[in-house]
């Protein structure tokens, strides 16, 4: 009987889940998005999260390192052979101080399981969507924003962006202009989608042609004037939102007073709610 001595090779431990990274763009001091290499098997729906993250530092006493991860909204299409991330910086977070050093060909870790509310599935059919988001909020709503179905299924597509200063709206205002401008995606969002496209940008912090938090703008009719639209309704209105946690109990409550209930993956409705998640 023929013997072996070979052991079988082991193949060099790299990062569990790791995927590499392929662009890195920094937007302000506070703000960067990059892209990364998507696992073939990674199915998930426009405005849906994953936990990604890197190793820590390696544990004085024993050595061992463990993954710090965090929930990102994945900021890409499904359709998109990449993934991308908009994130925050914090000096002092666990992660995002490590992650805003990482450059294209380093690894990072994906966990492959995608969730989140923020999905078509969770609302029922209506004839306007509103995209609300402050700060990096904006990321699920640059997935949803290039996905054809969300101009399939809707005559119009609201995007409201509040953030402090006008650098940090750069990202999306960016987005929506390739939307726009970028044949190719202008393409795959189909005939029409043109018209549907309504970008509503706002800062509170410093000078820009539209000031306030959307919430004071709805309140006091601003937004509906300016768009030229009737306030909102439950017969016709739609709403995604995205931001902080503040920014959230208000808006929902708001949506609540219009009639608006909120909705799940198995039981539809008129608005779905979910947090930005910061470090
Ligand atoms: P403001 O500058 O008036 O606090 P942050 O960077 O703190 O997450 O905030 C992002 C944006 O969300 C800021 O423009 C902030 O406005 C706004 N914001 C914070 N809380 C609320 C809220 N409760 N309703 C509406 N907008 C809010």
């Amino acid at each position: 009987t023929p013997v072996t001595n070979a052991k079988p090779i082991k193949a060099v431990p790299t990062l569990p889940d790791a995927q590499t990274v392929t662009f890195v763009k920094h937007w302000t001091d506070r703000l960067f998005h990059f892209r990364c290499t998507r696992p073939q098997s990674l199915r998930f729906r426009s405005g849906e999260f994953v936990m990604i993250g890197l190793m820590g530092d390696p544990d004085p006493k024993t050595g061992k390192q463990k993954p710090i991860l965090r929930a990102y909204s994945i900021a890409s299409p499904s359709w998109d052979d990449e993934l991308e991330f908009y994130s925050i910086k914090v000096p002092d977070g666990p992660l995002t101080s490590k992650l805003q050093a990482i450059q294209p060909g380093d690894e990072i870790i994906l966990r492959p399981k995608p969730v989140g509310t923020l999905v078509h599935d969770a609302l029922l059919p209506g004839k306007r969507i509103w995209f609300f988001a402050t700060g990096t909020g904006f990321a699920p709503f640059a997935s949803l924003l290039r996905d054809p179905q969300t101009y399939e299924d809707y005559d119009e597509v609201i995007i409201t962006h509040t953030c402090r200063e006008v650098g940090e709206l750069a990202y999306g205002a960016e987005l929506i202009d390739s939307i726009r401008n970028d044949d190719l995606l202008a393409e795959l969002m189909g005939e029409g989608f043109h018209e549907k496209l309504r970008y509503y940008p706002t800062t509170t912090r410093e000078q820009s042609p539209k000031m306030g938090r959307i919430t004071d703008l709805m309140r006091s009719g601003e937004v509906f004037d300016d768009l030229g639209v009737e306030t909102i309704h439950p017969d016709r209105d739609r709403a995604m939102v995205c931001g902080n946690l503040a920014f959230n109990l208000e808006i929902k409550d708001m949506l609540e007073e219009y009639g608006l209930r909120e909705g799940a993956n198995s039981d539809p409705k008129e608005y779905v709610v979910e947090k930005a998640f910061v470090d």
